[in-house]
């Protein structure tokens, strides 16, 4: 068999750091996928998920809704912030870790919450829960983690989802929390943004079937067709709900019921910033929920200041939305922000190369992020303020 250089270097190391007990068993584990190695920065990813992935599942995962005009904002917002660079500090030692709600992290990015894993690799939300776990990433799950948790394998920090049904009465919010609780969950994160599900128009133009990521997108006959959808995504319908949808109400009686802190994911403008302190919150996440809900909100890393504003420093702001390099996350952090939160990005890797792949874009991101903390002469959290970006076209806003 012919080996080159790489895959046989690869090869050697994974042997050089296995026990000598699971050694025998190494000739049974698959080497890396070279091309892992070949991704420089997240972006590089993207195209291999795209060819792994049927091209209804890329638009799931890619898209964003109605004009995604959002969707572009989330990038080119970051185009607007210029970093200015401070000359001679010594940075010959640079430390990314932080705190939040009393937990050590190690880097401030975390692993955002993303339904319909299984579109991109089987069983996908396990594999993100082991891959968060091996590189110390907090990881928000949507749910059905049990299985890593039970095995020690899962993240050691990781948050819940929740949104519509488990706010909608005083017991159901008990059960959840109770449940949370009894799981060693370190916080609620209740995502305002999705009381209705948007028109994703590339997903309702594929005829996607949201159903089909239980399991997978089945495969395509001879012909390239997938079966007859039950129930695509589509256009022309009345919003309804059949019950009442959360209310800064519920966060209220969320709070009286758990003491485990809750995040509150989807905030974009100061008022509710401000509210969200008030009934409550333990932190809020700037987010448009990646371009995925209403459209023509801006991007996210635009609305951060006025939500830090309305946050009066009295709870941590984080944000999402478009991160993709570690000159993103220093300019969210000198605009306030604690942490910053990424999808898209694992979601490449996922697809690309499995678990593997979840743990390289991190990797790559936060050591990205910590090389552009050295260059920008900010060698710990605390030094990056506000004074290290300028908005370009803004007078005095440094
Ligand atoms: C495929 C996919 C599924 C998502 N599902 C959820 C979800 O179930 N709940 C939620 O609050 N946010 C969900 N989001 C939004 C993310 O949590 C996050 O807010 C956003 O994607 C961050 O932007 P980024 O993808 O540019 O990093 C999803 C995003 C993607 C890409």
């Amino acid at each position: 068999m012919h080996l080159d250089r790489r895959t046989a270097l690869l090869k050697l190391a994974a042997l050089w750091s296995t026990p000598a007990l699971l050694r025998s068993q190494q000739a049974k584990v698959a080497a890396p996928d070279p091309h892992l190695l070949d991704c420089a920065n997240v972006f590089d990813f993207a195209p291999f998920a795209k060819a792994k992935l049927d091209p209804i599942a890329w638009d799931y995962l890619e898209g964003g809704s109605e004009d995604e005009v959002s969707l572009k904002d989330n990038r080119t917002g970051f185009n607007r912030i210029i970093i200015r660079p401070k000359a001679l500090v010594d940075v010959h030692k640079i430390d990314t870790s932080l705190e939040l709600f009393g937990k050590k992290l190690d880097f401030p990015i975390l692993l955002d919450p993303a339904g319909g894993k299984n579109c991109f690799h089987a069983d996908g939300e396990n594999i993100v829960s082991r891959a968060a776990g091996k590189v110390s990433a907090l990881h928000i799950t949507n749910g059905g983690i049990e299985k890593s948790l039970e095995k020690g394998e899962a993240a050691k920090v990781w948050w819940h989802l929740t949104t519509g049904g488990d706010l909608r009465n005083t017991q159901s919010m008990r059960s959840f929390a109770k449940r949370m609780e009894s799981m060693g969950c370190a916080g609620i994160c209740f995502t305002t943004d999705i009381m209705y599900v948007s028109h994703r128009e590339r997903n309702i133009h594929n005829k996607f079937e949201r159903n089909w990521c239980e399991s997978g997108v089945p495969p395509r006959d001879r012909n390239g067709k997938l079966p007859p959808p039950k129930n695509p995504e589509s256009a022309g319908e009345s919003p309804s709900r059949p019950f009442a949808t959360p209310t800064w109400n519920s966060l209220r009686e969320l709070r009286q019921i758990t003491s485990l802190p809750i995040i509150l994911k989807g905030i974009l403008i100061e008022e509710d910033a401000a509210r969200a302190v008030e009934y409550g919150a333990s932190a809020v996440i700037v987010s448009n929920h990646g371009a995925r809900q209403l459209d023509h909100v801006g991007g996210t890393i635009e609305a951060l200041p006025e939500v830090v504003r309305g946050a009066q420093g009295k709870i941590p702001v984080l944000i999402d939305g478009g991160i993709r390099r570690g000159t993103d996350i220093l300019k969210a952090l000198a605009l306030g922000a604690k942490a910053v939160c990424i999808a898209r990005p694992y979601l490449y890797g996922l697809a690309a190369f499995g678990q593997p792949g979840v743990e390289r874009v991190i990797e790559l991101l936060r050591t990205e992020f910590a090389l552009d903390m050295g260059l920008a002469g900010t060698p710990d959290l605390k030094s990056i303020t506000r004074d290290l970006v300028r908005i370009r076209g803004e007078q005095n806003n440094t």
